[in-house]
Parts: C-alpha cells; structure tokens; sequence
C-alpha cells in the first residue's frame, strides 16, 4: 500500500513549462469535469455536480448533522459550521461540489481552489462527508474527482489540512498521487498530481466503466 512520507514545507515553485495540454483539449476536459456524474453507494445512487447558491438550505441542514469532529476537521472554528454568508460564499466556488442523494438530501460537500499560502501550482482541496455516509467510499471518489479537476484547472499539487482526520485524509491523498506530510503547526498533505489524475474525473470514470 502507497504511503505518505513526512517533510519539512517547501514552498512548491513551478519550474519549466507545466505542459498544459492544447486548448481544445483543455476545453474539453474542463467540460467533463463540470459534468455531473453518479457513483453508487451500495445500491445507492449519489449524483456529484457543481454546487450552487441554490444549495444554501441542503448544504446547511447537512452542515447540522455533522458532528462537531468532522467540522472541526473540515474548518477548525472550535467544530462550529461556518456562517450562512460564509457557506453562500463556498457554494459560488466554481469548482465546489456537492453530492446528492434521490430525494435531494446533500450528504457531502467537495471544493478546491488555489491555496493562498502556497505556490500558484497548489489547489487546496476540502472534503467533507457527513457523519452517517462515512467510511463508505464518499470520500475516496470525491478526492479522486477533485484531483481531476485541479489537474484540468493546470495545478499540479494538492493540499489538505485535515486537522484531526490526518490518517483518513492520508489514505484518500496517497490514492491519487505521490504524498507527502508536512508537520508544521498547520499540518497538512501535499499531494503531486500526475498526468493520469484527469482519469480521477467523475464523468471520465463513468464513462470507462460504461
Ligand atoms: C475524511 C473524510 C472526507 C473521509 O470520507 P469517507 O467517505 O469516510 O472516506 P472513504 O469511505 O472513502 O474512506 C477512504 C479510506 O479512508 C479510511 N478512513 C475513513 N475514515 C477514516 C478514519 N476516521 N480513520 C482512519 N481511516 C479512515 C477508510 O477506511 C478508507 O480506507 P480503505 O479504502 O482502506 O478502507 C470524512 O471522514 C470527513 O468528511 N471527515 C470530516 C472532514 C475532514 O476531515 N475532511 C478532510 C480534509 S480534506
């Protein structure tokens, strides 16, 4: 099993040319990653698409069944869930996600976004499950999307900060790229994305399995 090795945090820098990929291409891509697509939880049917402003009242009474430990691993704020502006703010992230049952129910949300405190090559990427869904693959398809999606949007590094969820987040990082611990006084993972992580894609992966 892939494993995540520890360092101290170099400031990622871009060297040479990152190879983006041709235009056309690259609209392509940035397409199949704003597509919706499905995974299937048991035979359970979860559509992940891009979140809206319009998921304020979904998102935030999910936001209420989590436990204070997952909002704490997702935004510290002493485990509180953020704010309705704050929220509203999040959903208008054009590459924030959310995943939604049947009846319309959110029971996950996935972002990423350039990372302030790094290199203009890293994305940090947020994941948050809520607690009933866990432990039940949620996590590990939506990083694998959202890492497709960074990949298209031409970072190629991914950042989480996990807070008390370091092994969880260790084992969804290590799936999508080499890994590495950065134990500062705000751990996190860096994840190098390779070429193949756009295969990560949703819809790219729907469409392998057919
Ligand atoms: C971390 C989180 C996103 C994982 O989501 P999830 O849907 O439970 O993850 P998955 O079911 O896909 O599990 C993926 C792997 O992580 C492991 N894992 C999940 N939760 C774990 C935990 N609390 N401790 C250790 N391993 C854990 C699973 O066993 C699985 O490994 P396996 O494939 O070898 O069995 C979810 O627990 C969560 O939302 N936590 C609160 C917010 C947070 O911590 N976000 C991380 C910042 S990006």
């Amino acid at each position: 099993m892939a494993t995540a090795t520890v360092t101290s945090c170099v400031r990622a820098l871009p060297v040479g040319d990152p190879g983006e990929p041709q235009r056309a291409e690259r609209d392509d891509l940035l397409a199949l990653a704003r597509q919706p697509w499905t995974m299937h939880i048991g035979r359970t049917p979860i559509v992940v698409r891009r979140a809206t402003v319009r998921d304020l009242r979904g998102v935030g009474q999910m936001h209420r069944r989590c436990s204070a430990r997952s909002l704490l691993d997702r935004y510290r704020q002493g485990g509180r869930p953020p704010t309705p502006a704050a929220l509203d703010a999040e959903l208008r992230n054009p590459t924030g996600f959310v995943a939604v049952t049947a009846d319309g129910g959110v029971v996950a949300t996935a972002s990423v976004r350039r990372d302030p405190g790094h290199s203009y090559v890293c994305a940090e990427a947020a994941v948050l499950v809520e607690d009933g869904w866990q432990r039940r693959g949620i996590g590990s398809e939506l990083l694998s999307h959202l890492a497709g999606v960074a990949q298209v949007a031409g970072f190629t590094e991914l950042i989480a900060y996990p807070g008390t969820a370091i092994p969880a987040a260790q084992r969804l990082m290590v799936e999508v790229g080499r890994t590495r611990m950065v134990p500062d006084v705000n751990a996190h993972l860096h994840t190098y994305l390779p070429e193949a992580a756009t295969l990560g894609l949703g819809s790219v992966r729907q469409r392998l399995a057919g």
